[in-house]
């Protein structure tokens, strides 16, 4: 794979090649042991969950072990509104604040653009102009209801992770950001949503990473989107991670790309799979024959089995 950003943003992101600048993971459903192991295996200087994390603590809590490795970043999803746990344990935690939705903060070097949560048709259409939304903004929503319809005083849980055009909006004027996290997936995807895209243009972002739909996806890698496009695109699987900035150029750079690889390909066994002797390595590990050259080869079977060849 081809280094995947262009030189001004790798220019930003000097660091040890050994510890990545930032770790993207997929939705937890609430088990962040994977978490807590990548964040201890690779201390990046800063992670970020992409929704669906339903903490069966508060989230503070249940990351405790890695608060003085890492510092931890968020956007929720549609299922973090399932319960008034799911509720508590994100909204009520100690890191609530840590939430991107609808903003933009400087994370690891990088801006950061965040929009939590899932267009509901209730809400906003995404099929649909903006302006057509049934209602603009949180607010909006909250006048036209009920007293016994209210929820802690406002809106409906559930609908707390929809996306209102306000929030959108408020994003879309704030500004160019380098990277884009979203819970919805952009156009490309048979479930995207083209606002996505018009977000990540109106930002000027080159990155966008979102979760939801439960699969490691490479945009490019898959045909999806191509190099001209004016971003890459990357979904994140449940178990899985994405290292950022994937840099192959440097010294140990040609190792964290195939690990990036080997992820997209084994999710969480990406990392058992680059350590278990292969026959056709000569019966060496896949890490240890990159390591003596052999990066190409180990590369090209990732890509057989990512793409359905045979090994
Ligand atoms: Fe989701």
């Amino acid at each position: 794979m081809k280094p995947l950003l262009s030189s001004d943003l790798h220019a930003r992101s000097e660091h040890n090649p050994s510890k990545p600048k930032l770790m993207f993971f997929g939705d937890p459903h609430g088990d962040l042991e994977p978490v807590i192991a990548a964040v201890e295996h690779f201390q990046p200087e800063a992670i970020i969950l992409l929704g669906y994390i339903q903490p069966r603590r508060p989230l503070h809590i249940a990351l405790g072990p890695i608060l003085s490795l890492t510092e931890v970043w968020f956007i929720h999803g549609n299922h973090d509104t399932d319960s008034d746990a799911d509720y508590d344990n994100l909204w009520g935690s100690e890191l609530a604040a840590r939430n991107l939705h609808g903003r933009i903060v400087e994370i690891a070097g990088f801006k950061v653009a965040g929009l939590g949560g899932i267009f509901r048709s209730k809400i906003w259409d995404p099929r649909r102009p903006i302006e057509e939304a049934a209602f603009q903004s949180n607010d909006a929503m909250c006048r036209t209801m009920k007293c016994e319809e209210l929820w802690r005083d406002g809106i409906s849980r559930k609908h707390r992770s929809s996306i209102f055009p306000a929030d959108y909006q408020q994003l879309l004027r704030s500004g160019h950001s380098d990277i884009l996290v979203t819970h919805e997936a952009p156009a490309a995807h048979q479930h995207g949503w083209r606002p996505i895209d018009e977000l990540a243009e109106a930002l000027g972002v080159q990155l966008v990473v979102h979760g939801h739909h439960h699969r490691c996806i490479d945009y490019v890698g898959e045909g999806l989107m191509t190099t001209a496009a004016p971003f890459r695109a990357f979904g994140v699987d449940m178990g899985s991670h994405l290292a950022w900035p994937r840099d192959e150029s440097g010294p140990g750079g040609p190792l964290q790309g195939l690990l990036d690889l080997a992820t997209q390909v084994f999710g969480a066994a990406a990392q058992a799979w680059l350590d278990k002797p292969h026959e056709l390595l000569n019966g060496q590990t896949p890490a240890t024959f990159a390591a003596a050259g052999g990066s190409d080869k180990v590369r090209s079977m990732l890509n057989a089995i990512q793409h359905g060849g045979i090994v």
